[in-house]
């Protein structure tokens, strides 16, 4: 299935759905327990239409970005989008540096997609960061650049530094997760906003509320779902996928989800459906 695309800053054009891999192959620490079985389901979710994936340098420890690498091996690499993440405590000039390389040796790739600044950090000076990240884009290691749990203003002080587009902020956002996030509590007051006045995307991570059914169990919920034929899962992400500048990385390890969710990016949800779900939260 071809999943939609949109063009962001004239720069890159991106799949609406990408594929999350937060906790395939540990957490903070490497669990190679099921190598297997998630190199498989990034390897379906290619076959199915994916290419775009989503990874960080902290997941399992650079575990999870070796089993990208796996995964992605047999695959025409220009036709993927990988995206990896620098932590929030790599900020500094030579870390910065230093871990892209390490994800690009772990992920056995010449150059990264979309590299994001994985959270902020106020005591290392943005500047810093900036100078490696320009670096970097020069060099060609990273072809773009992103940030992910940045406010508004962090997000105008970047652009402040930089010459390159900025594509993306991966926030928290999804239909129960509005301006109530983890990390950023305005996503929907103010972080959102700006960045679309700025033509950046939002990528949405925990965009499937982590596979949680019970909240979605709801008269308005099943009356749209009932009308699409379609989950109400598939119903919360379709409210995601419809709205524009936005993009959506579930991690999905079962071929069920796999497929329920690349069906969603077909869902059309109508002007007073948006809106219903909208004022849902
Ligand atoms: N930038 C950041 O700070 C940040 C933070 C967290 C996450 N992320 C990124 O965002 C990605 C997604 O977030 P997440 O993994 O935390 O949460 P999520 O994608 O909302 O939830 C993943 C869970 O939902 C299940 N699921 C997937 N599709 C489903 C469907 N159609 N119906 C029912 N359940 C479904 C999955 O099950 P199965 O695996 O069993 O199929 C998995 O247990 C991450 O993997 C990571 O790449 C970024």
């Amino acid at each position: 299935m071809i999943i939609p695309e949109i063009t962001i800053q004239d720069a890159i054009s991106m799949p609406i759905l990408g594929f999350g891999t937060w906790e395939m192959g540990g957490r903070q620490s490497p669990d190679k327990s099921e190598d297997d079985k998630f190199v498989r389901a990034m390897q379906l979710a290619l076959e199915n239409g994916i290419r775009h994936i989503d990874t960080a340098a902290i997941y399992g420890n650079g575990h999870t970005e070796e089993l990208v690498a796996r995964a992605i091996k047999t695959y025409n690499r220009e036709k993927l989008l990988i995206t990896s993440k620098v932590s929030g405590d790599q900020l500094a000039y030579h870390d910065v540096i230093n871990a892209a390389h390490n994800s690009l040796k772990r992920l056995q790739t010449a150059y990264l997609d979309l590299y994001l600044l994985h959270w902020p950090n106020p005591d290392v000076p943005i500047e810093e960061t900036m100078k490696a990240i320009n670096e970097l884009l020069e060099q060609g290691f990273i072809k773009h650049f992103g940030l992910s749990n940045f406010s508004a203003e962090q997000t105008a002080e970047v652009l402040r530094l930089t010459d390159a587009p900025l594509i993306t902020n991966q926030l928290e956002y999804n239909l129960f997760t509005r301006n109530n996030g983890r990390i950023t509590e305005d996503v929907e007051a103010s972080i959102i906003p700006f960045c679309q006045s700025k033509g950046i995307s939002i990528t949405a991570w925990r965009p499937v509320l982590k596979g949680a059914t019970n909240p979605l169990q709801q008269p308005l919920i099943n009356e749209i779902a009932a009308k699409h034929e379609a989950t109400r899962m598939q119903i919360a992400l379709a409210w995601l996928l419809n709205k524009p500048l936005t993009l959506a990385i579930p991690k999905m390890t079962s071929e069920k989800h796999i497929l329920e969710n690349i069906a969603a990016t077909a869902i059309k949800l109508d002007t007073n459906e948006m809106d219903l779900l909208d004022n849902l939260a």
